[in-house]
């Protein structure tokens, strides 16, 4: 498994940003040990309830938490997610996982959250998480059809949305905006970022061939 080649240990409190249906808790619960912690943040409420009824109630270390906040794509709330108060404690986490979740979030949105996840994070603690990289390859391969996404329209040369609605079903970015909000919260890159084939491209690794690009960071 990759988080644990990306350096997660047993002993780690780890938090999973956008946990969804408990896709990485449930295989964690064999892997952690019983005095880590797991905390699990999710917009929809009903996963946050299944993986609540069904992993917190046996590994009670795990624990699911909803916060209601807006996102175009997945859940209608009036709560921005720029005025959302995580609800984990500061320097709690060794290693935080957001897979598949700033594919989802406008800029303001992902700004929002890596500022804020600086602060629950401890100082040396490890950062996963995925984006969609645009960059001249990527363009090119979305150009001629080769992508699983298209992500072509763009009205900042920061986010790339598949039209000018900017729904979040996907939202893809230059590398230079994800390098500078992660540099601004002291977030160092770890190793080169693992570029994944959802566009087409060879990926760098073994990974599925619709893999995401892989980020990991190192909280300085
Ligand atoms: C593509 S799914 C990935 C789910 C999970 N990370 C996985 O790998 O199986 C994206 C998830 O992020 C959640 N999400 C979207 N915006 C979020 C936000 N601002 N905070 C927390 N979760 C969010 C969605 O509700 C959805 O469950």
């Amino acid at each position: 498994m990759d988080l644990i080649y990306s350096g997660l240990k047993p002993d780690h409190n780890v938090l999973d940003v956008g946990s969804g249906i408990g896709r990485v808790a449930l295989p964690l619960t064999q892997y952690l040990n019983p005095t880590s912690h797991y905390i699990g943040i999710e917009i929809i409420f009903d996963p946050v309830s299944w993986c609540y009824e069904n992993i917190h109630t046996r590994y009670p270390n795990f624990e699911f938490k909803h916060v209601n906040a807006e996102n175009p794509y997945y859940n209608d709330s009036k709560i921005k997610q720029t005025k959302l108060d995580l609800p984990v404690e500061e320097n709690y986490a060794d290693f935080i996982f957001m897979n598949s979740v700033f594919t989802h979030l406008h800029p303001e949105d992902s700004q929002y959250y890596v500022r804020e996840l600086s602060k629950k994070i401890k100082i040396g603690g490890l950062f996963w998480c995925t984006w969609f990289i645009i960059d001249d390859e990527s363009t090119a391969l979305m150009e001629e059809g080769m992508s699983r996404y298209d992500m072509l329209w763009t009205s900042d040369e920061i986010a790339y949305y598949p039209t000018s609605e900017k729904s979040t079903v996907c939202v893809g970015y230059r590398l230079s905006f994800i390098e500078s909000i992660m540099a601004e919260n002291g977030f160092v890159l770890e190793r080169p970022v693992d570029m994944g084939g959802w566009c087409g491209r060879k990926p760098r690794s073994n990974t599925k061939s619709i893999a995401q690009d892989v980020f990991l960071f190192r909280k300085s």
